[in-house]
């Protein structure tokens, strides 16, 4: 088994652990991690459950191995709640406008998200279909998705005045 020495700072916490050097990022924050809000569906980088922010971008950590995140700083669904246990704005959103059933790709939109919203703080309805076209939701529809984006970005800004 081929082992290498990784140091990733994950949620803001520094880290140095030792993987498989075959070991995918998503297994590495799940299973070495714990932290399971890091969702897998396809593993094929198609439906979208798995992304995570990799120095701020989104990125699907079923396509990445966890060496290649070595030096990067990592950020997960997880980071998103307040210390205080308030919700990130666009946690509120999804739930005030019912923009999720079973929840399953929820973390995945919601990182994509981020990511977006840094991007564009004040995007239209079709920037934002755009933005979460490449996740998939099977059960919630993407209307109320759109609205959540819409309540979150005006939040936000909100919070940035
Ligand atoms: S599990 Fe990574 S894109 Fe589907
Ligand atoms: S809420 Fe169930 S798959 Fe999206």
């Amino acid at each position: 088994m081929n082992t290498r020495e990784i140091t990733v700072t994950v949620n803001g916490k520094r880290l140095t652990e030792t993987v498989e050097t075959r070991i995918l990022l998503a297994d590495f924050i799940r299973d070495h991690l714990n932290l399971t809000g890091t969702h897998l569906g396809c593993e094929h980088g198609v439906c979208g459950a798995c992304t995570v922010l990799v120095d701020g971008k989104a990125a699907r950590s079923c396509l990445m191995l966890a060496v290649q995140a070595d030096g990067s700083s990592v950020d997960t669904v997880e980071s998103l709640v307040n210390e205080d246990g308030t919700l990130h704005p666009l946690q509120q959103a999804f739930s005030d406008n019912h923009a999720l059933q079973c929840g399953f790709c929820t973390p995945g939109f919601m990182m994509t998200l981020v990511d977006f919203l840094n991007e564009n703080p004040n995007p239209n309805e079709t920037e934002i279909r755009e933005a979460i076209s490449g996740n998939l939701c099977r059960c919630t529809g993407y209307a109320n998705i759109v609205k959540a984006v819409e309540q979150a970005s005006h939040a936000l800004a909100k919070q940035g005045e």
